[in-house]
């Protein structure tokens, strides 16, 4: 039974997975926190991992209906993140495996989101894996990669500036929503023409793998400036969302299905926060049943940063014979996958 702990970023979560099911995934958001900052303030993430890390863990245990004692190994994301942030609960978890004298390991957050798509109704199944292509895309990240087996994984590109999700935020500050924008620019473009205005598709026509969104977030903000009298209408608003969130969705979807195709696999996964859009959803949907590909997109309770994946991850590689994490390691805020 393993406990894992995932503090990389403004969401301190612990879970406890066992067999490959999760019996408890805790996730305490700090997002009222940071939203009067309009982005996550890392001194501020600290101090709310360390205080907030005490009662997710008891409440991981209680909820799994298990004893610290019951716990077999401990797991935690070593990196990428915050420096202060990861240090908060890889330490927690080195102290409680310390303590309980079981093995640790340390775990790259993005591997984690690789898996997360294979587990459905907490349960994960790795039987039914295959090679695929895999869209890692939240507000900090944008990484196309191929899993070519079981923890085994090359990156085939990433975004050269902002995430995709920092683009949803930083659009939906320009029309001033409050942060995190993306869920409310998705409300709004719902009922918007995403026809109504054109906005470039960033690097969709050349060959790599890699995105880039800094320039389409700038494109939104001299669209505004010329613009000004759309914030004031309700639905050419909504069709600006529409217009703009087309955009970002048409990048990651033609660029992750071009990338499956030229690599002969036949599954795609997605996951990170922004694959809770529902046009990112649906889209992606549609292109994939095109292209005969498989689609596994993670749950919405594990699109965004949680510990149940790290602890899935984890046993994945206790069980693959992967050696464990020392006690002293230190975390690595900048650890590439
Ligand atoms: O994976 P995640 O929780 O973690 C971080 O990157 O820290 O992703 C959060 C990101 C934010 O940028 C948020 O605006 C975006 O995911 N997001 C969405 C939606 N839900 C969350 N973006 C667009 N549409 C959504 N429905
Ligand atoms: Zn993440």
């Amino acid at each position: 039974m393993i406990f894992a702990i995932e503090t990389s970023c403004d969401e301190t979560s612990a879970a406890v997975v066992q067999g490959g099911k999760i019996l408890s995934n805790i996730v305490s958001s700090q997002t009222q926190v940071h939203a009067e900052y309009g982005g996550v303030v890392p001194e501020l993430a600290t101090r709310e991992h360390l205080h907030n890390l005490p009662t997710v863990v008891r409440r991981a245990l209680d909820t799994a209906g298990v004893q610290a004692s019951d716990l077999s190994a401990v797991a935690a994301t070593r990196g990428p993140g915050l420096p202060n942030a990861l240090l908060a609960g890889y330490n927690c978890g080195q102290g409680l495996a310390f303590a309980l004298r079981v093995s640790f390991t340390g775990i790259h957050h993005h591997e984690a989101h690789l898996y997360s798509p294979w587990v459905t109704g907490a349960v994960a199944d790795f039987d039914a894996f295959e090679p695929n292509v895999s869209l890692i895309v939240s507000g900090g990240h944008t990484i196309l990669v191929h899993v070519r087996a079981e923890l085994d994984h090359a990156v085939l590109g990433s975004t050269l500036d902002d995430a995709a999700g920092e683009c949803f935020d930083k659009t939906a500050k320009l029309i001033g929503l409050p942060y995190p924008g993306g869920p409310a620019l998705d409300r709004l473009a719902s009922e918007g023409d995403a026809t109504a205005y054109d906005f470039p598709r960033p690097l969709l026509r050349e060959a790599g793998d890699d995105f880039s969104f800094a320039g389409l977030k700038t494109s939104v903000r001299y669209f505004l400036e010329r613009h000004q009298d759309v914030l004031a209408d309700q639905q050419r608003l909504r069709n600006l969302c529409a217009s703009v969130q087309a955009a970002i969705v048409e990048v990651l979807v033609t660029k992750t299905v071009r990338a499956a195709k030229r690599l002969g696999v036949g599954c795609v996964t997605a996951s990170g926060g922004v694959t809770c859009n529902s046009q990112l959803r649906r889209d992606l949907r549609v292109a994939c049943d095109n292209a005969g590909l498989r689609l596994r997109m993670a749950e919405r309770n594990l699109c965004t940063d949680n510990a149940a994946m790290i602890g899935i991850l984890s046993e994945r590689k206790i069980l693959a014979g992967v050696a464990a994490t020392a006690l002293d390691s230190e975390v690595l805020p900048s650890w590439s996958l």
